[in-house]
């Protein structure tokens, strides 16, 4: 499969899991939020579905991903729009500006965790969606730093991004509409952590699961042909 046949693949089974998680995502905001995660994640997905679907959609990977980031950005709202919004924007901009392929893909991970945490101004610890987007990424990384291929990056991204979405649940939260709620916070899942999950989960199911043949990723990775 071509990068871009894989990147809109990743956006498509994004906009499934979403649809599919739409409840949790709601059960898990109403828990310690306002209960509009699930809503809002469907709303923002399901634009980037009608995108995908649509004649004229941009090509190039990193188009791809910045059209995305700028639906999510108008159609997700909260604060969760803003991050998702900024993060696909900032991951199709690292992509557009090296003209690299799938296999740099780690770089556009740097660059989109890098723009949750500028928008965010959240640390790990903070309980959410930080807490399982860094963790993925640095799980990405590390296979790569050790000659890995990018299925096994992938799968250790959502792996380690389930982990930390998992470890939100005995933080108090100190960002975002859960932290007035102090040490009640305490106990639940994040639901922006939840969702993360669900973003590298589908990631992995194209990339690892999927027919295309494992690459060699990082800066010195083999481009896929
Ligand atoms: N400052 C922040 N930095 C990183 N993530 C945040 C921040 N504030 C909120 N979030 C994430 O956004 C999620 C809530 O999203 P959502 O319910 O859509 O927004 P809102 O809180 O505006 O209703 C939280 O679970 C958390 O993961
Ligand atoms: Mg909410």
């Amino acid at each position: 499969m071509q990068d871009n046949a894989l990147v809109r693949a990743w956006l498509r089974a994004f906009a499934r899991a979403v649809e599919e998680g739409e409840e949790r995502l709601t059960a898990l905001d109403s828990a310690i939020g306002d209960g509009d995660h699930g809503v809002n994640m469907r709303r923002g997905t399901s634009h980037v579905h009608r995108m995908l679907v649509r004649d004229g959609t941009p090509a190039a990977m990193g188009q791809l991903l910045e059209e995305t980031g700028a639906l999510l950005r108008t159609h997700v709202g909260g604060a969760s729009g803003v991050l998702y919004g900024g993060t696909f924007q900032a991951m199709g901009a690292a992509l557009l500006v090296r003209r690299a392929g799938l296999a740099h893909l780690g770089d556009a991970l740097d660059a989109g965790l890098a723009a949750i945490v500028r928008l965010g101004a959240a640390d790990p610890g903070d309980k959410t969606m930080v807490d399982a987007f860094a963790p993925a990424v640095r799980a990405f990384r590390e296979v790569g730093a050790r000659g890995g291929t990018m299925g096994a990056a992938v799968t250790a991204a959502a792996a380690a991004a389930e982990a930390g979405a998992r470890s939100t649940i005995p933080m108090q939260a100190r960002k975002g509409r859960a932290s007035y709620l102090g040490h009640r916070s305490i106990g639940h899942l994040d639901p922006g952590a939840a969702s993360t999950e669900m973003l590298f989960k589908s990631l992995a199911e194209e990339v690892a699961g999927g027919p295309a043949p494992a690459v060699a990723c990082g800066r010195q990775g083999s481009r896929r042909s």
